[in-house]
């Protein structure tokens, strides 16, 4: 296979509270992570999914992605990272091209983000979709404004990330804990992460509301 996709649902979700974590919460009635995978499948590059979750949601998770081309699920561990690597080493013996890395509480993949990944990624070892940041940036200490920050440079990470598989494998069985992304083990090797489009409608379901706001305003304009 050149091209298979981790599909990161081993998450807690504990910022939006509830008993559920998010990737399960229904989105126009189907579960969070069938539309991440169903998005990520869509441009038609990605030939298998490999769900990561908790151990005692594996068979949920492989009941939830039936009829997509989705390996089985493999247990994740206690942070992202590890998680990830469990995810990369189980894909080890099929030894793919390119490895994409998404976040499952990540619904919406807008067409063609896939696609310009890997035409980024037939000259780099690494590719992210990113937004420039709109708002004004303060540094901040005990609630007073210390100075505005320059936001020229400034962009806002989002998944699916791209790579070659090999590098970050081991880049990952050599990481120490702590990486919040997977381009950041990138950044630190002093190898060239390139960056695509990313979209207003790419939103992580994070906060209370968002699921509401996804609903209401996003899925309806791309379906
Ligand atoms: O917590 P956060 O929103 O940063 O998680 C991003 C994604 O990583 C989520 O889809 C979550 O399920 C996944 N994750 C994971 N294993 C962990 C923690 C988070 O697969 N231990």
């Amino acid at each position: 296979m050149r091209v298979v996709a981790l599909l990161m649902a081993a998450g807690r979700g504990e910022r939006l509270g509830g008993a559920e974590p998010k990737q399960f919460l229904p989105l126009l009635g189907r579960p969070v992570l069938r539309h991440a995978a169903e998005a990520l499948l869509r441009d038609g590059a990605v030939e298998a999914i490999q769900p990561i979750c908790a151990e005692a949601e594996r068979g949920r998770v492989d009941s939830i992605l039936e009829g997509l081309p989705a390996l089985p699920a493999v247990a994740g561990g206690a942070t992202r990272q590890a998680s990830v690597l469990a995810g990369l080493e189980a894909l080890a013996g099929c030894a793919p091209e390119i490895v994409l890395v998404h976040d499952a509480a990540r619904p919406v993949v807008p067409a063609g983000t896939v696609t310009a990944l890997l035409r980024a990624l037939e000259r780099a070892e690494g590719a992210i979709p990113a937004q420039p940041v709109a708002d004004t940036l303060k540094r901040v200490e005990d609630g007073t404004v210390l100075h505005t920050v320059p936001r020229e440079a400034l962009y806002r990470a989002q998944t699916p990330q791209g790579f070659r598989f090999p590098l970050l494998l081991a880049l990952h069985r050599a990481a120490p804990e702590g990486a919040t992304d997977d381009a950041s083990l990138l950044e630190a090797a002093g190898r060239p992460v390139r960056l695509v489009p990313g979209s207003e409608s790419n939103v992580k379901i994070t906060h209370p509301g968002d699921l509401e706001r996804v609903e209401a305003d996003i899925l309806p304009r791309l379906l």
